[in-house]
């Protein structure tokens, strides 16, 4: 029984994301390191395209089985099988199903065999159309976005904004980078030439050893906003894994500013010092602490703060296609009181004159403008003011955002504030 490792990786990392929660940007590049580089491609194309299609490969397994209850192993092998005969033109039929058939086998669901290869096989011979009870729901089933959440976003974008959104969120986004302190002259010109872009193995090794860093472009926004001046006090309260903070200590006055950082996992403090390290942001303070108790801080300490706040991540569904399946309504309430806290506590700590920057990966007004809103009118000491950064970011209100269907850039939210 011969399976490609490519289709045995897929199916294991589909299996932890489904039964665990688990993040492809985690699990795929451990298991990229142990596959071939033959099948690197495959194992990535398979996860992330089953992820993204994941609704609508539901329902038509669901029309192919007449609505059979299936066990989580066996209707992944049915996702991945499918995906491939439906959307990848250059897999011979055979070779799909026949891996699929194995899959069950090792997979411990020996007696589902012949109902697995009967569904693929039906699945190549007819053609069968799918229904909607309407435009909400085809919008759902052909773009894989819960029903609730298309709802929710048609109530706040529309409903044309939203298909298009739910279509370009299952885009595959460009690689962005950025430089670090480690980039050499000598790579900043091989940069520079023409189609090095598309040479992503080079790129990986440049990031692999610091000395580039990749970054969304949205993300990158962010550590724009901040505008570090001299001889400043900067705080990250929010800060692994260090894309921004790195990006910040490595802007234009790294030597002349106090930059501290810190989380509240100790995990994730640990990468926060390992990136650091990593592109030479040597300067920066480590800590851990929890900002929405409180900070270890005397109030009026810092010049410039950021909050890169945790969100629902909405705006990152490119990048983290299954962050969809595992959000629910309630989440975005919960996050935003606790935004709200964070955002309370590490405002106790900008000097007059001061400048707090509040930031978001979420397309959520809950997480966005109503937490600011709030804060605003229960903090007169402070007021808002617009973003440097490009005006076909900013907002009538007065703050940032990206959409990834607009700006083909993750979909964040900045607001800056300045203390009286
Ligand atoms: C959006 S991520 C930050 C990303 C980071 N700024 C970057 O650019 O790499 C939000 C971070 O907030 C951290 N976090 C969550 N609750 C926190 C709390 N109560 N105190 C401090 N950090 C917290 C999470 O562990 C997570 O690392």
């Amino acid at each position: 029984m011969k399976i490609s490792p490519s289709r045995i990786a897929a199916f294991e990392i589909l299996y932890k994301i489904e039964t665990e929660k688990s993040f492809s940007s985690v699990l795929l590049p451990l298991a990229e390191e142990k596959l071939e580089p033959k099948d690197r491609a495959l194992c990535h194309e398979l996860t992330l395209g089953t992820l993204r299609k994941q609704i609508y490969l539901d329902r038509r397994i669901a029309k192919l089985t007449n609505g059979k209850k299936l066990d989580v192993a066996v209707k992944i092998i049915l996702r991945i099988a499918l995906y491939q005969l439906e959307f990848l033109d250059k897999i011979p039929p055979h070779a799909a199903i026949n891996d699929a058939v194995n899959l069950t086998q090792m997979a411990k669901k020996t007696s589902a065999k012949g109902f697995v290869n009967a569904v693929l096989r039906r699945s190549t011979r007819e053609k069968i159309e799918l229904d909607f009870t309407g435009a909400v729901e085809k919008i759902s089933v052909e773009t894989s976005h819960p029903n609730w959440l298309i709802e929710k976003w048609i109530g706040e974008f529309g409903q044309a904004e939203t298909a298009k959104l739910a279509a370009a969120n299952n885009e595959t986004p460009k690689l962005a980078y950025r430089l670090t302190a480690k980039t050499t002259a000598a790579v900043k010109l091989a940069l520079q030439k023409e189609g090095v872009e598309n040479e992503r193995k080079y790129l990986r090794e440049l990031a692999a050893n610091g000395k580039i860093y990749f970054q969304d472009e949205g993300s990158q926004l962010v550590g724009n906003a901040v505008e570090l001046k001299e001889n400043k006090k900067f705080l990250d309260v929010c800060a692994a894994p260090g894309s921004k903070t790195t990006q910040i200590a490595n802007s234009e006055f790294p030597r002349s500013n106090l930059i501290v950082a810190g989380d509240l996992y100790w995990n994730r403090v640990k990468i926060l010092q390992k990136n650091c390290h990593k592109q030479g942001a040597e300067s920066v303070h480590i800590l851990q602490y929890d900002a929405e108790n409180s900070l270890p801080f005397a109030d009026q300490s810092f010049d410039v703060v950021l909050i890169d706040a945790p969100c629902s991540g909405t705006g990152t569904i490119r990048h983290n296609p299954e962050i969809r399946y595992f959000l629910e309504e309630k989440d975005f309430t919960e996050l935003a009181s606790k935004q709200l806290k964070i955002l309370k506590n590490a405002s106790k700590l900008i000097n007059h004159g001061g400048r707090l920057i509040y930031s978001t990966c979420s397309l959520e007004k809950e997480e966005n403008e109503d937490v600011c809103q709030k804060f605003l009118t229960e903090n007169s000491g402070f007021y808002l003011v617009e973003p440097n950064l490009p005006e076909k970011f900013l907002t009538a209100q007065g703050y940032a955002r990206t959409f990834p269907q607009r700006d083909k850039i993750d979909g964040f939210f900045i607001a800056v504030f300045e203390k009286n």
